[in-house]
């Protein structure tokens, strides 16, 4: 169980694990993660499920390698095994019966839309994506992507793929071009998603997000993973991770994920590569 039938560098510091689970595959839904540690010693990391094939009784995640655990899972290789897997944990993306979907997805997390896209595009709802990525070597699953949308935008920090700039601003243009969606799911960074809340809010357009608090043990008991929706506390791990993101108070959310920072970093220096990788 748990042993890795696939390993793939997607982009610098960006990999896909695909790992035998068959009781994971055959249940997880769109928009569920899975909580696995690489080593018996290791952290419990949750990582969004991005595909699942119930015949080969797999399932694959896709991660940025940005501090120890996540480097440890990268150094493992095919035919190892992860120490651990639990889930599908969380609830299913809903999609408030959408007749057109517009998704924003930056870095990493054009990967967590990933199962939403190919759910939306499963249901027969016309999907419009916007990617977002730092350069050209960042985007991932353009392919993938590209099969299942109607329009597949590209953005890029420094104009080295697609468009120069934000997806923001491609939502922008999208919106002032009179493209008309009803439900706009946006996933990546914390500051994104609120600047696409931000954007979506005055004209009324349906926004959810996918949040990604520090958590434990992801079944709702440890308190660690609270964040403040409508000015009500929620647990992400079970009540999430996808929320309103008009509701969402971001900035509570930014400060908690950075409360562990001065242990982390001491935690990447004690690593063999001094830290030197941290992030890249
Ligand atoms: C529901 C959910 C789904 C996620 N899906 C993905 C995904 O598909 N791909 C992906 O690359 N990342 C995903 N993440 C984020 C991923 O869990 C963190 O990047 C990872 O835990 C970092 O661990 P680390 O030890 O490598 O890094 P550290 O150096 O320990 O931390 C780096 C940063 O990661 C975050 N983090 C650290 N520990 C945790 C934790 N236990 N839980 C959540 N965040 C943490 C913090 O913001 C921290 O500043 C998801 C997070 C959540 C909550
Ligand atoms: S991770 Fe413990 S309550 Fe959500």
């Amino acid at each position: 169980m748990y042993t890795i039938i696939a390993k793939e560098l997607l982009a610098p510091g960006l990999v896909r694990l695909d790992f035998t689970a068959p009781r994971i595959a055959s249940s997880a839904l769109p928009g569920q993660f899975v909580i696995v540690r690489a080593l018996e010693e290791g952290e419990r990391v949750p990582l969004t499920i991005a595909a699942t094939d119930t015949a080969a009784g797999s399932v694959s995640i896709i991660f940025q390698t940005i501090g120890v655990s996540t480097r440890q899972l990268g150094a493992l290789s095919a035919g190892q095994r992860l120490a651990s897997a639990t889930g599908p944990l969380g609830k299913p993306s809903e999609f408030f019966g959408a007749k057109r979907v517009l998704c924003v997805g930056g870095g990493v997390g054009t990967a967590v839309l990933y199962p939403q896209v190919t759910a939306l595009y499963r249901m027969g709802v016309p999907v419009d994506v916007v990617q977002g990525a730092r350069s050209r070597d960042y985007l991932i699953l353009q392919n993938e992507l590209g099969a299942l949308c109607g329009q597949l935008i590209l953005m890029t920090d420094d104009g080295s793929a697609g468009r120069k700039g934000f997806v923001t601003d491609a939502l922008r243009d999208l919106l002032a071009a009179g493209e008309a969606y009803d439900l706009c799911v946006a996933i990546g960074p914390p500051l994104m998603m609120r600047a696409v809340a931000e954007i979506t809010r005055p004209i009324g357009l349906r926004t959810v997000v996918s949040l990604n608090p520090i958590m434990l043990d992801g079944t709702g008991m440890c308190g660690c993973c609270r964040v403040q929706v409508g000015g009500q506390t929620k647990y992400a791990c079970v009540d999430g991770p996808d929320f309103d993101g008009h509701q969402v108070d971001f900035d509570s959310l930014i400060r908690r994920l950075k409360g562990f920072v001065d242990e982390e970093q001491a935690l990447n220096q004690q690593h063999p590569c001094g830290g030197l990788y941290h992030g890249k």
